[in-house]
């Protein structure tokens, strides 16, 4: 007998069935992914020019973070084609999401990642799962380079946004943007790391323009971290290196797909300091009740310079991608604010230091 609730559809591969490439019978891999809010950032909004900044959350995915969509995708076709092994190089996110997909569909999963440069809820979340973990020496880069040969020497699925379901799976986060909003925004600030997502993006708002679902396409502003932006030095970098781990990745594998993204859509590439993205994170945190990691928060930090700089016309539209939930990387949040206070439980400490606090 089949379990009635096992066997309820779900997630973003029912929802988009028509506009994803999963064949008709296959099993699908899902954990109820995606229909992520869409939340209002008043802060970052400006009334008086009409200026509206929405941020799409997509750390409330079952994982944490956006590598979902595109996992869910990857691990039903992988099963499908009865692959019994997946394999993912990652600064994290992608790990994590291989490592609960893989559970899910009862494969094993390899993931490869830069020694001590994850954030530790990334890290948990993998062992968690039961992935078999394999840290290097080198980057992320490095670790791309090494799991890219693999599939050709075994049968292993490679799992990373260089499969083509990813990007499938991924790109229905525009979907859902523009069946959100009724119209698609005029711009999107997003995270650039292995350039993926920015291209999967761009995939979905034209997929969506083609059909008649939109009349527009949002210009496309890929943000990055300042010591880990080839897309602003116009080639790969070595060594690459900011507190935003999950983006610190100096030779994205689809360079020529994310060019295409900003250059099609009259969009461009931004960077931001380590200072400025946890400037960000912060603000996210304690002035809108979001809390994402510091690699979501560049999107934010990017156009906080354009809405100074008045780049931003008036009765803009513009949404920002926020990647990953700040619970990914505690560390990096209590780093940057202040040590909790400490009282004796003695009568009346507690009492006058909310008087205190309260003025
Ligand atoms: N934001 C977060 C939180 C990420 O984890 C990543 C990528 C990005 C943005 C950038 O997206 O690579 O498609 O340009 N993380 C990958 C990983 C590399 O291994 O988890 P991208």
């Amino acid at each position: 007998m089949t379990d009635p609730i096992e066997e309820q559809p779900g997630g973003i591969i029912q929802r988009y069935r028509t506009r994803l490439p999963v064949p008709v019978g296959a099993r699908l891999i899902h954990i109820n992914e995606g229909a992520t809010p869409l939340v209002h950032l008043p802060f970052m909004s400006d009334v008086s020019r009409n200026i509206r900044v929405y941020a799409k959350c997509e750390g409330l995915n079952p994982t944490g973070s956006f590598k979902d969509r595109g996992m869910t995708v990857a691990m039903t076709m992988a099963v499908h084609e009865n692959s019994r092994a997946v394999i993912c190089a990652s600064t994290g996110n992608t790990s994590a999401s291989a490592a609960a997909y893989a559970a899910r569909a009862g494969v094993m999963a390899f993931v490869v990642i830069p020694d001590g440069k994850i954030a530790l809820g990334k890290l948990a979340q993998a062992m968690m799962h039961g992935a078999k973990v394999i840290q290097i020496d080198g980057d992320f880069d490095a670790a791309m380079e090494m799991v890219k040969r693999i599939p050709e020497e075994a049968d292993v699925t490679l799992v990373n946004s260089v499969n083509p379901y990813r990007l499938h799976g991924q790109k229905t986060a525009a979907f859902e943007i523009i069946d959100q909003l009724g119209r698609a925004p005029d711009y999107h600030f997003l995270p650039v790391g292995n350039a993926g997502n920015i291209s999967a993006y761009w995939m979905g708002y034209g997929e969506y323009a083609d059909s008649g679902l939109s009349d527009t396409k949002p210009r496309m502003i890929g943000c990055q971290a300042a010591g880990a932006a080839p897309f602003i030095s116009g080639h790969p970098i070595e060594e690459p290196e900011t507190i935003a781990t999950a983006i610190r990745i100096g030779n994205p594998q689809s360079w020529e797909l994310a060019q295409a993204a900003v250059d099609e859509s009259r969009g461009c590439f931004k960077s931001s300091t380590d200072n400025e993205i946890l400037k960000s994170q912060k603000s996210l945190a304690d002035r809108s009740g979001i809390f994402c990691e510091p690699a979501s928060a560049v999107s934010v930090a990017g156009l906080q310079v354009d809405m100074t700089g008045g780049r931003i016309p008036d009765d803009s539209l513009v949404v920002c991608t926020l990647t990953g939930h700040g619970l990914k990387d505690p560390n990096v949040a209590i780093q940057q604010s202040p040590d909790p206070f400490r009282l004796s439980d003695r009568s009346g400490e507690l009492r006058s230091f909310i008087l205190d606090a309260i003025g």
